[in-house]
């Protein structure tokens, strides 16, 4: 913290902590602790739908949740990005920045995004914190992505119509310890976010003091 602010003062910027209401008392409030789930897996993989489904779950037990995710987050605040490495990260560096808005909030945020390499992924973590990231591989095998092409996207790409598509172009390389790993092939959405349920609830309810 007082490196933080002895940095800021030097740009002349004097980011206020003390006066503000604190994480805590908006948690107390929500009933609820705050987290980061962050989605990671191809294009396709289901990241999405799972997100989707599990929000609406957490809604129906009375959690408050924001979603940010890859397609909308890419129309929007970050429009100026594309795919190279460097944007990629730059999009993710943006994200996280804003989930950790969210998680300050008392808010539980979904982030689903590709976020394809280890590096990625671990800036992600070190912008919101260890104590608040959880990170979850929605393993879906390639093939099984491409069969599903639901955008379209993979067609385009093995057709060179799209250059640096994650999967085909560019690597994802798998987490080696995520938090949870969900696989998707052959198995309900329902089943999923019942499982997900049982390892996510004892994170996200409210620890009374
Ligand atoms: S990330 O790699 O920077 O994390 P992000 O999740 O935001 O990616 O965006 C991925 C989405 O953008 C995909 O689901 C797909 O719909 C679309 N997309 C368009 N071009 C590409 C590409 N070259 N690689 C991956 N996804 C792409």
């Amino acid at each position: 913290m007082e490196y933080i602010c002895t940095y800021m003062q030097g740009k002349n910027i004097h980011p206020i902590f003390e006066q503000t209401l604190q994480r805590a008392d908006k948690e107390k409030l929500l009933n609820q602790t705050a987290k980061v789930i962050w989605f990671t897996g191809l294009s396709g993989s289901g990241k999405s739908t799972i997100a989707i489904a599990l929000e609406k779950a957490l809604f129906e037990k009375g959690f408050i949740t924001q979603l940010l995710d890859g397609d909308n987050i890419r129309a929007g605040i970050n429009n100026n990005l594309g795919f190279s490495e460097a944007d990629r990260e730059e999009n993710i560096r943006r994200i996280a920045e804003v989930a950790k808005l969210f998680v300050q909030a008392g808010i539980i945020c979904f982030c689903s995004f590709v976020s394809p390499t280890k590096a990625i992924r671990q800036t992600a973590r070190n912008i919101i914190g260890e104590n608040d990231f959880i990170e979850i591989y929605v393993n879906t095998p390639l093939a099984i992505c491409e069969q599903r092409d639901v955008k379209g996207l993979y067609k385009k790409a093995r057709a060179g119509e799209i250059k640096d598509f994650t999967g085909i172009h560019q690597p994802f390389e798998v987490p080696e310890n995520p938090d949870m790993e969900v696989k998707t092939e052959n198995r309900k959405v329902e089943e999923i976010i019942k499982e997900m349920l049982h390892f996510l609830l004892p994170k996200i309810q409210y620890i009374h003091e």
